[in-house]
């Protein structure tokens, strides 16, 4: 069942000096990432048809799933940590400085040694942290639930990286990879801080980051719709536009599914710290499945969010189709389940009785202009074809 909370910390002007992410402020993130091969500023996508239809005054959608061809956004943060790794650890060997080109210096890289980078996923981080890993000829070693989809171990296995089925959640993925890491002396690129492990998710946030410093300044949205796993991507979509906005920021609404709506809890809780869900952490929304918030996302999400919204399986579902069946002069848009989350969150508050309250509260109307993050395309082919074709059988 959907269901709600208005934010009681949200803060006009948060006072982020003392937060631990002070990657954010990072000037070299976007030039690092225009040097990555295939790198181009993914599209912005209007969907006036189906703005119309849905009662709003326009539809934006950054489009993820054309990111350096790896369909997800992922990569943005996984390269942007593993460049930070290599930074410090050639700084501490040769005592240089380590500058965007020495990381695209083939034979700077060898003198640099071997490395093993390992992740917990639920499918794009750890295929985002294999494809840098094989980009610089490097080892990856990747956790996942053993009940992920094929599709997604296979693309992990096919840029050379170890693949290891964990029984159980990407919380336990988490917990298992920390402790073999520890015993093969590999270095974790996880996309969730915890204690003790801070400095690197610090560095995956940031490099999200680019996304909205891709967007033209001059455009101006009313709502910003940020799905939420561990909440990386949703605090550098919070953090870009509250530092740029102020309190004059879009409307920020925080999508989780109901199974995994970690930071709903954490909200409703009401002592101002992060809670594990109660869900099941079985959505469809794979990449949403994450148990817990992470430690440093928490903040900005707690500091400047205004609504946080749980939503069912179904809602993903329809956004797919509605991005896929587009309407006359839209463009066709192919997203996955996670990916299509933002529009389902559009959707369910102007279509679920159990938000109805949200929503008049929040103020959606005919004149809204929206940005949604389509944070990945069909990266379980499978579903995506199942969910695409039963619209035909009704
Ligand atoms: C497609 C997709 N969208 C959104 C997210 C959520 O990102 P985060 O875990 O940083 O909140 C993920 C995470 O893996 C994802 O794969």
């Amino acid at each position: 069942m959907c269901r709600y909370s208005f934010n009681p910390f949200h803060q006009k002007n948060p006072d982020w000096q003392s937060t631990n992410c002070d990657a954010f402020t990072n000037n070299d993130i976007v030039d690092f990432h225009k040097t990555l091969k295939g790198y181009k500023p993914t599209p912005l996508i209007s969907l006036p048809r189906l703005a119309l239809k849905l009662g709003v005054g326009g539809i934006f959608v950054k489009d993820e799933s054309k990111r350096f061809g790896i369909n997800a956004f992922k990569a943005l943060g996984a390269s942007y940590a593993i460049y930070n790794v290599l930074k410090k650890a050639w700084e501490n060997k040769f005592g240089t400085i380590f500058t965007i080109e020495t990381f695209s210096d083939k034979s700077s890289m060898y003198k640099l040694g071997e490395f093993t980078f390992s992740a917990a996923t639920d499918g794009n981080h750890g295929r985002a942290v294999a494809w840098t890993a094989r980009m610089l000829n490097q080892k990856a070693v990747i956790y996942m639930p053993e009940n992920t989809a094929r599709f997604r171990i296979e693309n992990i296995e096919k840029e050379g990286a170890k693949v290891i089925l964990v029984k159980g959640t990407f919380d336990d993925c988490v917990k298992q990879n920390d402790h073999d890491a520890k015993l093969n002396k590999w270095q974790v690129i996880s996309d969730t801080a915890y204690e003790g492990y801070m400095e690197i998710p610090n560095f995956i946030m940031a490099g999200y980051s680019t996304i909205f410093k891709e967007l033209d300044e001059k455009l101006q949205f009313d709502y910003v719709f940020l799905q939420a796993g561990v909440g990386g991507l949703a605090a550098a979509g919070a953090w870009y536009f509250t530092n740029k906005f102020k309190d004059n920021r879009p409307k920020l609404i925080c999508v989780e599914p109901t199974e995994s709506d970690c930071f709903l809890e954490s909200i409703i809780n009401g002592n101002g710290n992060p809670i594990t869900t109660k869900g099941n952490q079985e959505s469809i929304m794979a990449g949403l499945n994450c148990g817990t918030p992470s430690a440093l996302a928490w903040p900005y999400m707690k500091d400047s969010v205004d609504l946080f919204i749980a939503i069912s399986d179904n809602y993903a579902e329809k956004a797919m189709q509605k991005y896929y069946y587009s309407n006359e002069s839209d463009n066709r848009i192919i997203s996955g389940e996670s990916g299509a989350s933002g529009l389902a969150g559009l959707i369910a508050l102007l279509e679920d009785k159990n938000l109805k309250k949200a929503t008049d509260i929040i103020g959606i109307n005919i004149n809204s202009r929206i940005l949604i993050i389509n944070t990945e395309g069909d990266t379980d082919p499978i579903n995506f074809k199942n969910v695409i074709e039963r619209i035909k059988e009704n």
